[in-house]
């Protein structure tokens, strides 16, 4: 046995008991090992990852990007073959029309479904990014007035998205092509559907969603004129607070709402503008985007001028015309639902219409017409 008192650090001018202490130390690293790892191991894994799978969790409600992949690629997936021998080689003819990020095809599907396909081009920058966001707020939403994924094609050169497909194409045809007519209550029926279509974006959601990109061109119908929100491809998903910033704007002048359009800001209200500039178009049949506009005076700057002299200054000539029969109930449905759109599309975002007031209001204005019409 060694005196341990005579042994010490060599500073002290005492012999070091460099073996000992070593061999000790060995001792107490076996020891821990042998008996402390293990239990650190039982009580600190868990934990972590308890830690992890929370963490896990909470981004997926706040950014459920990667979910969302899981999610299609558990979908019925489809394969590039199947998508070309659907549109017969993404033919030309078969081409529906083109978005900032690639083109949309119109599809039969080996069983005889009829489909959407939007294909991805992953040369433009955005591209990829779009892809996501689109899959991701697609991820769970199922509503009926909103076009609903089918199923994807992911590949790493090819994306795909397949989208039930709307056999009366979009509102903006239905509104500008000479061959199109929409009358007084089916165009209220549309503005209704696409009023639920926002209300469960923006209400029912677990996570808010803001379509961002809301316009004619955006808004199809099915072959019952139903009408369905498509096109989510700029969306966003609101994680915490209502608003967020947004750098690159996206989004198409003239329904863009103020304050995107200047400063980035994206909140619900956005949509509620762009819902309300849309509510003038579809019952003046004016494009927010026509000549006859500026700057100073916009589409809403021109109905809110126009409107104190009557329906009939601003409506479609083809909606509303003197000789009807219906003519002063038609033309208080018209008022109704301008001062409704001047509501939402009001330059402050705190000061527009939710869109669940919306809703409500529409369908009144709708019980209203239709009563008229049958009693009068
Ligand atoms: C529109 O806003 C005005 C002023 O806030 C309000 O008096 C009116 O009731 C609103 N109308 C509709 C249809 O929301």
């Amino acid at each position: 046995m060694k005196n341990y008192a005579l042994c010490g650090p060599p500073r002290f001018l005492v012999p070091p008991c460099k073996n000992d202490i070593h061999e000790n130390s060995k001792m107490t690293l076996l020891h821990a090992f042998r008996y402390g790892l293990p239990t650190i191991g039982i009580v600190i894994v868990p934990i972590v990852l308890t830690i992890m799978y929370r963490r896990c969790q909470s981004r997926g409600t706040t950014l459920p990007i990667k979910d969302d992949l899981l999610s299609l690629k558990t979908l019925r997936r489809i394969s590039h073959y199947e998508l070309s021998q659907a549109t017969n080689g993404f033919e030309e003819s078969n081409m529906l029309g083109f978005g900032s990020f690639g083109y949309v095809y119109k599809g039969r599907l080996s069983d005889g479904m009829e489909v959407a396909i939007k294909v991805f081009n992953l040369q433009i920058e955005g591209a990829f990014q779009s892809f996501d966001i689109e899959c991701d707020a697609m991820r769970n939403i199922v509503h009926r007035n909103i076009v609903k994924v089918i199923t994807c094609c992911l590949s790493v050169d090819f994306k795909a998205l397949v989208f039930d497909y709307m056999s009366n194409g979009n509102l903006e045809k239905w509104l500008h092509s000479n061959n199109c007519f929409l009358d007084i209550i089916q165009r209220v029926d549309i503005m209704i559907d696409v009023a639920a279509a926002l209300e469960h974006l923006h209400n029912e959601h677990p996570t808010p969603v803001i379509h961002c990109d809301l316009k004619p061109s955006n808004i199809l119908l099915d072959e019952d004129m139903v009408a369905h929100v498509g096109d989510f491809g700029i969306a966003k998903l609101l994680g915490e607070g209502d608003v967020m910033k947004q750098t690159m704007t996206l989004a198409t002048i003239g329904y863009i709402a103020p304050e995107f359009g200047s400063t980035g800001v994206v909140s619900i209200k956005c949509d509620v503008y762009s819902y309300g500039i849309i509510l003038i178009e579809t019952f003046t049949k004016k494009k927010p985007t026509d000549n006859l506009f500026a700057e100073e005076v916009t589409i809403r700057h021109w109905m809110e001028c126009s409107l104190p002299k009557g329906a009939i200054e601003i409506a479609d000539a083809d909606l509303l015309r003197k000789e009807d029969e219906y003519f002063v109930v038609k033309a208080n449905c018209i008022s109704a639902i301008m001062e409704l759109a001047l509501n939402c599309s009001v330059e402050l975002p705190e000061d527009r219409k939710d869109m669940k007031d919306v809703v409500v209001e529409l369908k009144k204005i709708k019980r209203r017409l239709l009563n008229n019409i049958k009693h009068v």
